[in-house]
């Protein structure tokens, strides 16, 4: 089977195609032709090695990706929610040669829903991973509809999804935004935009002058978000920041693969960009075979969407 993973640990170039074993769903899974597999932050991250310590598997390959959509053409023992031939889109949490850049992947079932009607297989891979993410800094937020959010990387998938999501929940969002980035914010349905940067917190103050009541973080900018915020807010981070200022505001760290077998929420996504609630952003696809070149792309920045390997 064709996959695209690591055998020694780098840059985009470590990435390759490699040959993987044949695997069948055993009970409580089932088995997906993957055809669109995204390319996340996360996974230059993985091709780094920078998981490779918390990884069970210490044998090479290791496959990056995090999630995927295909064909499911297996379907284990005691699963009822989805049939062979159905398109679905899967969350995939990384371990050894189990991740998403391979064109077959047996996955827990729970982590697997049908994809949303009408949408290219390219197009559902992109919600999963980080729909979940975003739905999950939100809960963890916990705001109340007329409440304010703000969100840093607004452009970005996560922050995309969390805008939009955040106006579905009744919230009232507050988004940053490069000049370029601006009308794509306000067409995610922010309801103020301020332009991004180091001085975001103080642009966001600007326009609620008593602080916003939650943050999600997509930018990564740690503490330079925390002004931003009303003693005892909340702010949801993304890449493990437990900082200062947690007696003012409450940091909160976001993990997706704590909700990575969370079914009813994979669902939710599905219904909710079938209703035209989110919006399913590709920037460009790749052959799996030219994996190192999107990440190439990714880490010069400035991509709009999400690149997706087809298998
Ligand atoms: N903890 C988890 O479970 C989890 C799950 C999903 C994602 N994440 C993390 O969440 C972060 C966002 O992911 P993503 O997929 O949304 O990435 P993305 O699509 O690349 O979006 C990030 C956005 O932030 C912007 N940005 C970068 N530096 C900035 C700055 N200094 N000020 C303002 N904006 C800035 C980027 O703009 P440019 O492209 O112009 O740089 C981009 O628009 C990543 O660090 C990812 O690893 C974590």
């Amino acid at each position: 089977m064709r996959a695209v993973g690591v055998t020694e640990f780098g840059g985009p170039e470590a990435l390759h195609l490699v040959d993987v074993p044949e695997e069948h769903a055993g009970p409580g899974q089932v088995r997906v032709r993957v055809t669109a597999a995204t390319v996340n932050p996360t996974d230059t991250h993985a091709v780094l090695g920078a998981y490779a310590s918390r990884d069970p598997v210490t044998q090479p390959p290791w496959v990056p990706g995090m999630d995927a959509a295909g064909v499911v053409d297996e379907v284990g023992d005691g699963v009822e929610h989805l049939a062979v031939g159905d398109s679905v889109m899967a969350v995939v949490v990384p371990s050894g040669a189990h991740g998403g850049y391979r064109e077959s992947l047996v996955l827990p079932a729970d982590s697997v829903v049908r994809s949303p009607k009408g949408a290219t297989d390219a197009e559902a891979s992109t919600l999963p991973m980080n729909g979940l993410t975003a739905r999950l800094a939100l809960d963890q937020l916990a705001l109340q509809p007329g409440q304010v959010v703000a969100v840093t990387g607004a452009a970005g998938a996560f922050g995309g999804y969390v805008v939009q999501l955040a106006k579905a929940d009744g919230l009232t969002v507050v988004a940053d935004a490069s000049e370029a980035d601006e009308q794509l914010v306000r067409d995610l349905g922010a309801d103020v935009v301020v332009r991004r940067g180091d001085d975001v917190a103080r642009r966001i103050r600007e326009q609620f002058p008593d602080g916003v009541d939650g943050l999600a973080d997509g930018a990564v900018l740690d503490e330079r978000v925390l002004p931003a915020v009303r003693d005892g807010g909340r702010v949801a981070t993304v890449r493990g920041y437990r900082g200062d200022g947690q007696d003012r505001v409450t940091v909160i760290p976001v993990l997706v693969r704590r909700v990575a077998q969370d079914r009813a929420a994979l669902d939710r996504l599905r219904e909710q960009a079938e209703e035209g609630l989110l919006t399913l952003r590709v920037a460009r696809t790749f052959p799996a075979e030219d994996a190192a070149e999107a990440h190439r792309v990714l880490a010069r920045g400035g991509v709009r969407g999400r690149l997706v390997l087809t298998f």
